[in-house]
């Protein structure tokens, strides 16, 4: 006789999300995100189209990840990839205190063309830190791409070449961004109440 597999059933998984966050209506689909990004992938590929050397995506660890990987697949043209992973020093009297960067990238920036990649700009405080440093290492170009503009709390003006949604004055998760270290596996962006 043939086994037969069993999965849980709908009724089980409506009740195992019930408490979840993410469980609702998104703030913003997984759909529209995969739309969104093709087209900054499109825009950004013929911003570069003329450029001699592979452009650099600069992601900045860890909220960035989902976003830069799906807008790396949607570039037409070639493309290396580098890191940085912002840190908050809760030392300073400042409310998020000061940032330092535990991961620098690991090659040469001088005369490579730069795209900085996030996941959000708030205070614009961290896309700002992360592009002074890496506009010391001599890059030909250096512009930025975010996934989320979130201009309520900004507080320092931040240059942004390419975003995928001005959101409103709300915490955001999934599809990378986390709470807590939590809910970036969520294919779809919601808003935390
Ligand atoms: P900023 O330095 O104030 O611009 O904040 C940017 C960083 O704060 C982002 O890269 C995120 O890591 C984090 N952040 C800001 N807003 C949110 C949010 O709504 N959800 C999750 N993380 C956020
Ligand atoms: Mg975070």
């Amino acid at each position: 006789m043939t086994e037969v597999l069993t999965e849980p059933t709908p009724a089980h998984d409506a009740k195992r999300g019930a408490e979840r966050p993410g469980s609702g209506r998104p703030m913003i689909s997984a759909e529209r995100i995969k739309r969104r990004v093709r087209e900054l992938g499109r825009e950004i590929s013929d911003v570069y189209a003329d450029i001699d050397t592979p452009l650099v995506m600069v992601v900045i660890l860890k909220g960035a990840t989902v976003f830069a990987a799906d807008l790396l697949r949607s570039l037409s043209i070639p493309a290396e990839l580098e890191f940085v992973r912002p840190t908050r020093h809760k030392s300073g009297a400042k409310k998020g205190g000061r940032l330092r960067l535990a991961h620098m990238v690991a090659g040469s920036l001088v005369g490579r063309h730069v795209l900085l990649v996030s996941d959000i700009v708030d205070s614009g405080i961290t896309v700002n830190t992360v592009a002074r440093r890496i506009g010391r290492l001599g890059p030909a170009s250096l512009r930025m791409a975010t996934l989320l503009d979130r201009k309520a709390h900004r507080e320092v003006e931040v240059p942004i070449d390419f975003y995928g949604f001005a959101i409103p004055d709300r915490f955001v998760i999934g599809y990378g961004i986390d709470y807590a270290g939590l809910y970036r596996e969520l294919p779809d962006l919601h808003s935390l109440k």
